[in-house]
């Protein structure tokens, strides 16, 4: 059962729970002309929870949700840097690891699906967000193990998100790099190493080797001192 929350709490968007849903990307993704743009979508309980690459994304009693968006943006980055930035008004430093998974202590903490939906045209993204609340050293995760209630980090995100989404690229890029954590490090993609050099102004990483200079969008690449 889906239910709408009454919170007292003054939002540009509307907050949805689920207690348990297979997925909540999955179910935006189906129903997202059935609801408002800047919808959100909580689950308490996953249980067909999907990452990026198809993988499984397990996740017991962790933060989940899902954000519906009716315009196009550069989410890719922009989501990442709403929950750091937002993470950081609670007292956690964590950092972005290239493109938009969430390290805390050199761990992951927190990763994003982003699905966008065409009908012959755009018709929406949706922007899946879980995170942590426990360790999970089956795959080398690491939880906020933290008191604070996962509404209001929820809400935190979402705030973050809507300023980031109002003001210019070129400053959500500018805030990004400063939270990246692969910029200036040495990486490996497609079993060759390069120096992670700059996020360009259209949010792109550059990468570069004595043979090559690189731009990646969405790929993922492997930071070199944690493959030793
Ligand atoms: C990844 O790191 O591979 C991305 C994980 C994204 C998980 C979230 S949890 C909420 C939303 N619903 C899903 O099925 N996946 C995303």
């Amino acid at each position: 059962m889906i239910e709408k929350l009454k919170w007292n709490y003054e939002s540009a968007y509307s907050y949805y729970l689920a207690d348990s849903i297979p997925s909540t990307n999955t179910y935006l993704k189906n129903n997202g002309d059935f609801y408002p743009d800047k919808t959100v979508l909580i689950a308490l309980e996953q249980t067909e929870g999907r990452g990026r690459y198809n993988r499984v994304w397990k996740s017991n009693s962790d933060i989940i949700f899902s954000i519906l968006l009716k315009r196009n943006g550069p989410y890719a980055i922009s989501t990442p840097l709403a929950i750091v930035l937002a993470l950081e008004e609670f007292g956690f430093d964590t950092n972005i690891k290239w493109p938009n998974d969430i390290y805390y202590n050199g761990l992951k903490l927190s990763g994003i699906l982003i699905e966008d939906v065409y009908k012959e045209q755009f018709q929406f993204s949706v922007i899946g967000i879980g995170i942590n609340l426990s360790d999970k050293e089956e795959v080398n995760g690491i939880g906020l193990n933290t008191d604070i209630s996962s509404y209001s980090i929820i809400q935190k995100i979402t705030e973050k998100f809507d300023i980031l989404n109002s003001i210019s690229m070129e400053e959500v890029i500018k805030l990004y790099r400063n939270k990246s954590m692969v910029l200036g490090k040495d990486v490996s993609y497609h079993d060759s190493i390069y120096k992670a050099i700059h996020v360009d102004d259209m949010g792109y990483l550059v990468l570069q080797n004595d043979k090559e200079t690189l731009r990646i969008s969405s790929d993922e690449i492997n930071i070199k001192e944690a493959l030793q």
